[in-house]
Order: C-alpha cells, then sequence, then structure tokens
C-alpha cells in the first residue's frame, strides 16, 4: 500500500538505463513451457508481474531461478495444468499459459482472470482461435477448462489484431499439425520477440510483426538463452516525463524504431528528439505545444502511453484531443488528474485537454500501472508535494520506478506503510 510523495518543479536530467519489456518478459516465460529442460532469459524487468508469472509457472511444475536480471526456467517436468484464481486475479496475462499448456500437454485448466481495471478485456479472440485449431472448451466453477487431443493447423481471421489472443495462438499453432494463418494478428514488437524466441525454440513462423502470421507446426522444441527486448513503454514513460518537467533525458538501450510515433508526437510538441550511440536524446525547451493523438494498436500510438501523455498536454500550451481506441474505460484517471488542477473533459473515447499553466500538487491515486505513472508525471510537474498512493499498480510494471526518477533529479521519496491486516 506504499505511497511516493513527489515534491514537483525539479527538471529531469541525465541518463535512464532501460529494462527488458514487461510485455514481451511475461510471453517469453510462459512460452519457455513449451520445451522440457532449461530456458534462460536474460534482461528480465525485477517488477511484481513478472515475479507472478514466475509464481505461476512454478505452480505448473516448472522451476524457476531468479539471478540478477536473468530467470532460469527448467520445464522438464509440468504437474497438473492449472493456473488457480489467486494468481491469475493478480495479473491477467497468466492466462497466456493456455496456448503453451495445450501445445505441451493438451490440456490446461486456467482462473477466469481479473487484473488492470481498464475495460471489459474479454478473453473470446483467444478461445475462438484456440477452438479452431481444434481445442475445446468449458467454463466451470469460474475456471476456463480447454482440452486438445490434437491441434491442428487453422485460417485465424481475428476480429481485432488483439495482443493476447494473437500470442496465445502463436503458442499454440507451434505445435499443432499443419500450417496456421493468423489474419489481422498484432504487429507489436512484443509479438517478434516472442516469434524470434520459439524460431530459436525450433518452431517455423513467417511473418511476426506484420498482419499475417504463418506457423507450420514441429514437434518438438529446445531449451534456448534469449534476451527480451527493451521496454518501450518505460523508454516513453520517462521521455514524457522529461519533457512534463521541462528537461532532458537519454533513454539507454531504448529502440528508436519502436518508438517512431511517440517521439515524433513529442517533436511535434517542441521536443528535441536525437538518436545518437548512447540512445535517444528527448528534452524540450519551455512549454510544450498542444497535439492530437489517437491510441490504436502497433504501429499506432500505445495506449499504454494515453494516460502519460495526457499528465504532459494538461499544462501545455493550447488544446489538445486525445482518441483511445484499445481500451473502453482507459480514461478513468482523468478525475485524478482534475485533481491536481488539470482541465480535461472526456466524452465518450476522446478526451479535451486544455493545457493550464500550472497543476497543484494533491492527494491522488495510481489507478492502474500507467495511470499510476501519469500521476507521478503529472506530480512532477505540479506545484507543492503531491502524495500518489497505491503505487503496488506501479510496481507491477516498471523496475526501480522512484530510484530511475530520483538519478535524474526528481524530488521522490516513497513512504511505506504497512498492508491492511485482513480480519
Ligand atoms: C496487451 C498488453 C497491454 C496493452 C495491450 C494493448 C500485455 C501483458 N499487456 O494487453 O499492456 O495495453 O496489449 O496494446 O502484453 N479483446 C477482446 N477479446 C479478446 C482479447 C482482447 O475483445 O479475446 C479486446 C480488449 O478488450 C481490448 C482490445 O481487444 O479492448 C485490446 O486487447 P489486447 O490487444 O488483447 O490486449 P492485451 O493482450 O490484454
Amino acid at each position: 500500500m506504499d505511497r511516493l510523495l513527489v515534491t514537483g518543479g525539479a527538471r529531469l536530467s541525465g541518463a535512464v538505463r532501460i529494462s527488458g519489456a514487461k510485455n514481451s518478459a511475461l510471453k517469453l516465460m510462459a512460452a519457455s513451457l513449451l520445451a522440457p529442460g532449461r530456458t534462460v532469459l536474460e534482461n528480465v524487468p525485477r517488477i511484481q508481474d513478472c515475479r507472478t508469472m514466475g509464481e505461476v509457472l512454478e505452480h505448473l511444475g516448472a522451476e524457476v531461478s531468479w539471478a540478477g536480471g536473468s530467470v532460469t526456467i527448467d520445464a522438464e517436468r509440468i504437474g497438473p495444468p492449472e493456473a488457480p484464481y489467486e494468481l491469475v486475479r493478480r495479473m491477467r496475462a497468466s492466462i497466456l499459459v493456455l496456448g503453451p499448456l495445450l501445445a505441451r500437454v493438451g490440456r490446461a485448466r486456467v482462473a477466469m482472470p481479473g487484473g488492470c481495471n481498464i475495460g471489459s478485456r474479454s478473453i473470446d479472440l483467444h478461445v475462438r482461435g484456440l477452438e479452431r485449431m481444434g481445442a475445446r472448451f468449458a467454463f466451470e466453477h469460474g475456471f476456463l477448462e480447454a482440452e486438445a487431443r490434437e491441434l491442428r493447423g487453422a485460417l485465424i481471421t481475428l476480429d481485432f489484431p488483439s495482443v493476447g489472443a494473437t500470442e496465445n495462438i502463436l503458442m499454440a499453432a507451434v505445435a499443432a499439425r499443419g500450417t496456421t494463418v493468423i489474419e489481422n494478428a498484432a504487429r507489436e514488437p512484443e509479438i517478434v520477440d516472442l516469434a524470434s524466441f520459439l524460431v530459436e525454440m525450433g518452431a517455423r513462423i513467417g511473418g511476426a510483426g506484420t498482419t499475417t502470421i504463418v506457423v507450420d507446426g514441429v514437434d518438438s522444441f529446445r531449451p534456448v538463452r534469449h534476451r527480451v527486448i527493451p521496454d518501450r513503454i518505460e523508454a516513453g514513460t520517462f521521455a514524457i516525463a522529461a519533457c512534463a518537467t521541462r528537461g532532458s533525458v537519454v533513454l539507454e538501450g531504448a529502440r528508436p524504431d519502436h518508438l517512431e510515433l511517440v517521439l515524433s508526437k513529442l517533436a511535434e510538441a517542441g521536443a528535441d528528439v536525437l538518436v545518437t550511440e548512447a540512445g535517444i536524446s528527448v528534452g524540450i525547451e519551455g512549454r510544450p505545444r498542444a497535439v492530437d493523438f489517437v491510441t490504436l494498436p502497433y504501429p499506432g500510438f500505445p495506449t499504454d502511453l494515453q494516460p502519460q501523455m495526457m499528465a504532459l498536454l494538461a499544462t501545455a500550451e493550447g488544446t489538445s484531443i486525445a482518441t483511445e481506441n484499445v481500451f473502453e474505460s482507459r480514461f478513468m484517471f482523468v478525475d485524478e488528474l482534475r485533481r491536481m488542477g488539470a482541465d480535461v473533459r472526456t466524452e465518450g473515447h476522446h478526451a479535451v485537454i486544455r493545457g493550464v499553466e500550472r497543476l497543484q500538487a494533491a492527494p491522488v491515486r495510481a489507478l492502474d500501472i500507467r495511470a499510476g505513472a501519469a500521476m507521478t508525471i503529472a506530480a512532477l510537474a505540479a506545484e507543492g508535494v503531491t502524495e500518489v498512493a497505491d503505487m503496488y499498480h506501479v510496481d507491477r510494471g516498471y523496475e526501480d520506478f522512484e530510484l530511475k526518477l530520483a538519478a535524474l533529479g526528481a524530488e521522490v521519496r516513497r513512504e511505506r506503510l504497512p498492508s491492511p491486516v485482513p480480519s
């Protein structure tokens, strides 16, 4: 139940090392279930979500050990293929063990997910895709039970390029008999990382990173060593934080090709963006200008940076319009931003942000991982000391968040509060 005390006003400056991508590491950890033996993943961020996925894998019978930023997963033996509610409730991405379990042992029992409170986020596309490959599903007592005596290749056209559905289907298709074609597939860099990992393990995949992925099923997989790609959302968060404080940071290890639209939107707002050997340098002189942006599946503007961008535009010169197309209730944090004096009005999936000169400190809450990062950014730009409560959300997704901010000159202090004792 920790909270972060942020004294606004300090300009961020210096270099920050970008961690491995949460949204890639989680899927690679799940995919390691496919190969009997010891898989080693490097550059895994030490964050709560990755620890939770480790617990899910241990529950499934794998041995998981951590050393620095590396995780070794020994999936030689798999026990009963069940992901319990206690773990899935903490992290929705736990359902990504479904595909690999169906591929490895032909059945899975996964609790229905909870996770971030940002819209309905059903899993119908995962289920329908796996059904096309011959899996049979039943919902029993809050659990999704899946069985597939044999997975067969199929043509699967997704209604929407869902990241998770593309990944679950891909992780099952690699072991299916015959060829699977995923049309309208998600194109996120994390999908490409997963496909590269699977190919190293022995899978045959073409077209990852495009809208059509073609998979020829194979019989066996070998464990490998793989390095997780850098986290584009963490990089974007620090780039936006730098601009919100009228500062300048170097994002060490970030991939500019994964951040094209984000960087061009920041440039449109007045930032200087420079790609150097050391990393991506992002800085701004004076007040940012208003910009409109629209969230879309990759390569569109990422929904996972929408709240942070809104926090930046809250003090821009002029009026911006943000349109959220991926998650229906991702504007819930706007009420928190308004508590700090932001002038934001939402109407359906549009938000109108009239930039104000300065935000004011106020007690606010982190409502989810990215909303928590956004409130911290608003606090860094505000006058006074802001308390951001419920930092556990941010800890799910950002490695050493306030330590990295402090190293860039932010005045941040975590207040550790004891968890409430269950009655
Ligand atoms: C992943 C990311 C998340 C990011 C999101 C979109 C992880 C662990 N999480 O989430 O941080 O915000 O991609 O970039 O990688 N949908 C359905 N039915 C389905 C699946 C999805 O209707 O079966 C809808 C969702 O409700 C949502 C949209 O599709 O509106 C996008 O969801 P999806 O791309 O699947 O996101 P996740 O994989 O859950």
